[in-house]
């Protein structure tokens, strides 16, 4: 199985939850290594650009607004098999068809807060890396 990198955001919400730690110990124990992390509070511009894929959308400016309305934690993961099974540990985009046990069912309130960002295939995760992350931000985990 191939080692990988992926982009984790806990959101706005999470961070007001003062859950980032419980959210650390579901990558943490599902064998993920955290290999660089940052707080950071977004400013409109950066948001827009993460999220730029999305422009054309209609909840656009919401996704934009609240992304920017807190703090968010970044952090890069590394292991085996990491975009899928960060997805997987997150649970479905809305929380309320999210599986049990799941990171959104347990700390999500809606499908705008909901608790977490990943990436979602390798492409997008090395743009996600590199826009966060100096590759000398980022550490090796093995
Ligand atoms: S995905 O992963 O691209 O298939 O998910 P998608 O459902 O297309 O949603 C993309 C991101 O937009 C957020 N989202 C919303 N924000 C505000 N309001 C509404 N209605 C809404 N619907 C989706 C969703 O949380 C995704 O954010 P990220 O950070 O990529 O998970």
């Amino acid at each position: 199985m191939a080692i990988e990198r992926t982009i984790s955001i806990v959101k706005p919400d999470a961070v007001g939850k003062n859950v980032i730690g419980k959210i650390y110990d579901r990558f943490e124990s599902a064998g993920l290594k955290i290999v660089a992390a940052k707080m950071k509070h977004l400013s409109r511009a950066e948001a827009e650009g993460f999220y730029a894929v999305h422009k054309e959308r209609p909840f656009f400016n919401d996704l934009v607004n609240f992304m920017t309305s807190g703090p968010v934690m970044i952090q890069v993961l590394e292991g085996e098999n990491a975009i899928l099974k960060n997805r997987e540990l997150m649970g479905a985009t809305d929380p309320k068809k999210a599986d049990a046990g799941t990171i959104r069912a347990d700390f999500a309130a809606s499908i705008d807060a909901n608790a977490v960002h990943g990436s979602d295939s390798p492409e997008n995760a090395a743009i996600e890396i590199a826009f966060f992350f100096a590759s000398s931000e980022v550490y090796a985990g093995r």
